[in-house]
């Protein structure tokens, strides 16, 4: 197949809403029915290029393949040649050898340059704009846990980010209210078209108040308040403290959810004390560890749609 017509995920608003939605029917089935899908990709190979930190999107794709019999192989951006080359050229090679790609990449317009190049899908592992994987885990989760997403009512309180505008494409496909409590929203940041979409909807609250926007959720989500690879960094110190004290007041806790049956989820790595209390991790409250579960089966119902032709 030539780079032109072939179908990656880039991003969920790329997608059809129906398309959406058919994926995470399958990713139902695939959980309910793990062993029918066993060994549907015998033979295939996802190479996935990492130019970032992970453990859940290396770890649950890699376990898809596995478990579809297929095989995965992690590059690792530092020990490839990507840096020498152009990005293109790389995955034109990629695709000569893999059925499918995913990669995790700082920058948004670098996925871009990976896709130029590739003849088979590429998957955003997550970029600085979007993270589609997670949301349809997210999905996934909700789904499970009240036995349809439609209705359902999520509040969002952190830092305006890729996964936010990824909920934001997710909220709409599944017809999700989203209540937004960003007291930091980089204008850069924001898919404003997503956010238009949902706004027109009707799906879509903004508010600051955190302790109203909690009140009749059903759902409450939060996420680092700085990138998580840089948590750590002293050149990112002084934008820690900055949003470290901007923050606090929005941290995730049983104090500020005391008037609320919300359940909580958080796309992890979790940051104890930061965004979320420990407390609350492992709480009956919790679907955290239910939703990291879930970014296996969301995965292979991915990475099936997308080589639909080579398994059906
Ligand atoms: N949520 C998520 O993408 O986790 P990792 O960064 O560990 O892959």
């Amino acid at each position: 197949m030539d780079a032109e017509s072939v179908q990656h995920l880039i991003s969920l608003k790329d997608w059809p809403d129906a398309e959406i939605r058919a994926v995470l029917d399958l990713a139902v089935r695939v959980k309910r029915e793990r062993h029918l899908y066993a060994g549907s990709l015998a033979g295939r190979t996802l190479v996935m290029l990492f130019q970032k930190t992970s453990t859940r999107t290396r770890v649950s794709f890699e376990a898809a393949m596995t478990e579809l019999g297929g095989h995965a192989i992690y590059l690792d951006w530092e020990s490839t040649n990507f840096k020498l080359s152009r990005m293109d050229y790389e995955t034109a090679y990629l695709s000569r050898n893999a059925a499918i790609l995913m990669a995790r990449m700082r920058l948004h317009e670098d996925l871009l340059e990976l896709k130029k190049g590739a003849s088979v899908p590429l998957i955003n592992g997550c970029c600085n704009r979007y993270h589609p994987c997670q949301a349809m885990a997210d999905m996934l989760t909700i789904h499970e846990h009240r036995g349809e997403t439609k209705g359902a009512r999520l509040t969002y309180i952190g830092v305006h980010n890729n996964v936010v505008n990824s909920l934001l494409a997710a909220c709409a496909a599944f017809e999700v209210h989203l209540t937004l409590v960003c007291p930091i929203a980089p204008p850069e940041s924001i898919d404003a078209e997503l956010k238009q979409k949902l706004q027109n909807l009707g799906l879509l609250s903004e508010t600051l108040d955190a302790r109203s926007a909690v009140k009749s959720a059903d759902y409450v989500y939060t996420d680092t308040w700085i990138d998580m690879e840089f948590f750590d960094d002293p050149s990112y110190a002084a934008l820690k403290e900055e949003r470290i004290a901007l923050m606090s007041p929005y941290q995730l806790n049983e104090q500020l959810l005391e008037s609320s049956p919300a359940f909580v989820l958080h796309d992890m790595p979790i940051h104890p004390g930061f965004e979320i209390d420990a407390e609350l991790v492992y709480s009956p409250r919790s679907l955290i560890f239910q939703q990291a579960e879930n970014r296996l089966d969301a995965q292979k119902a991915i990475i099936l749609n997308l080589l639909r032709t080579q398994w059906q």
